[in-house]
């Protein structure tokens, strides 16, 4: 069952182009605990605001916990006018993240794009301490929108791809995959058409979605996407984000 706190901002730092990272504390930290949930948080300041922005957690460490966003319309661009001391309305946390718990002795593959890239370093960070070998695939549009480069060299071997070729390898992460021998699992997060190129490859794996949402907790269907079983849609809000490779039509 989720909680909802004022959550206090302890840093809300820009680390890339239109790309934060904000750093809050408070109780409802203890339940963060699984890699790929998100947080329903309130903007507030008026009825444009009204609306709660689903947020991915990049780390929980400390007593902190860090949410990694990207500015995209009036609602972030609020956000990122805060500053340490203020207080942020948290809901969460919400849906079902990736499952870890049996995961050891495994070569991961983490493939992320963009804004889907954070929550793929919680799960890495916790995929490392089972004994499992991470690596790394993060793209990007540009160089200026490059982030986490280092936190994700921590947890092992890291390549970084842009679409211009400004910085790292040219090209999707899609293309640059066959160099990653002997993976077993892949774990992926970002727009709908990285996710179905990462569907296609042969190998098992989970995708997390990035979807717009409305209320957040299963109640207004603003963010069904439709299934490839017998229920026909689920819920990415409630069922989601994350999904088994194939679970959902991309
Ligand atoms: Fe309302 Fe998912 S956002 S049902």
């Amino acid at each position: 069952m989720q909680k909802v706190e004022q959550m206090t901002i302890l840093e809300n730092r820009l680390i890339a182009k239109d790309t934060y990272e904000l750093k809050v504390t408070g109780a409802l930290m203890n339940e963060m605990r699984t890699p790929g949930q998100f947080l329903h948080i309130a903007i507030g300041d008026g009825w444009e605001h009204v609306l709660r922005r689903p947020l991915s957690i990049a780390n929980v460490d400390h007593h902190i916990v860090t949410i990694v966003y990207k500015v995209l319309g009036k609602g972030t661009a609020k956000l990122a006018t805060k500053r340490q001391g203020d207080q942020l309305d948290v809901l969460g946390p919400r849906g079902n993240g990736f499952p870890v718990e049996n995961i050891h002795d495994c070569n991961i593959l983490l493939i992320g794009g963009g804004v889907g890239i954070p929550p793929l370093h919680y799960l890495g960070k916790q995929l490392l301490t089972q004994g499992n070998q991470i690596f790394s695939l993060l793209g990007f549009q540009t160089k200026e929108q490059v982030f986490y480069e280092r936190e994700f060299g921590r947890l092992g071997e890291v390549m970084v791809t842009t679409d211009d070729g400004s910085y790292g390898k040219k090209g999707r992460v899609t293309d640059h995959v066959a160099q990653f021998k002997g993976i077993d699992l892949t774990f992926s997060c970002g727009p709908k058409p990285m996710l179905k190129a990462v569907s296609d490859l042969p190998l098992p794996g989970y995708v997390s979605l990035e979807e717009r949402m409305g209320c957040g907790i299963g109640a207004c269907f603003a963010c069904v996407c439709e299934a490839n079983d017998e229920r026909g849609y689920v819920k990415v809000c409630a069922d989601g984000p994350v999904f088994r490779k194939g679970e959902v039509v991309l």
